[in-house]
């Protein structure tokens, strides 16, 4: 009984860092992801001190792709937690699973996208601005859900 209280406490630890990992990733990839469009420079923002990083076109691509390798390993993680070690206990809230889709929608686009930045497949014009277009509206859609979630107070997962 004691071992399992011990346990219980070491994944609800080791959950809240993965969470806050995410949160971060998160950031950091809409951060990376709005400097490919590129407009901290246009707007100035990457006069501040500091900031001068984020004008440069390879470095946040090169950012974007370190930080979509993180972010689809901690999917994986969650998956693995949610789906399969504690599905007895939780359940997804609705948003969670718009959270979810939209997510999934992200990394769709994104891998889509890896894709056509390798010369090996040529996408045609109107695919890769269909793709620019999902990529980033999934991403505004994401963030706004998020950003109500965040006020609202909403989860991902309840308990059953
Ligand atoms: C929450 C996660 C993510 C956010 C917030 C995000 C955000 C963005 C944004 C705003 C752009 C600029 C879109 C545009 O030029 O129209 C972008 C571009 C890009 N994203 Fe993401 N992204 C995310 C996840 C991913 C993932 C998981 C991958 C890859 C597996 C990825 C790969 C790319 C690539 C390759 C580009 C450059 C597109 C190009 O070739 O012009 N992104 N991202």
């Amino acid at each position: 009984m004691k071992t399992a209280a011990v346990t219980l406490t070491h994944s609800n630890r080791q959950n809240r860092s993965m969470r806050y990992l995410y949160v971060l990733t998160v950031f950091c990839m809409a951060l990376t992801g709005f400097g490919q469009m590129p407009i901290y420079k246009r707007y100035y923002l990457s006069d501040i001190p500091g900031f001068g990083w984020l004008a440069n076109f390879w470095t946040t691509r090169y950012v974007h792709y370190a930080g979509a390798a993180l972010l689809l390993a901690i999917v994986a993680y969650m998956l693995v937690q949610h789906v399969i070690l504690l599905r007895a206990r939780f359940k997804m809230t609705p948003s969670g699973y718009l959270r979810g889709i939209l997510l999934l929608g992200i990394v769709l686009t994104g891998v889509l996208f890896v894709i056509k930045n390798f010369p090996v497949l040529v996408f045609s014009p109107e695919f890769i601005i269909a793709l620019n277009l999902s990529h980033l509206g999934f991403v505004m859609i994401f963030l706004l859900v998020n950003l109500y979630c965040l006020i609202f107070k909403k989860r991902w997962t309840k308990a059953r």
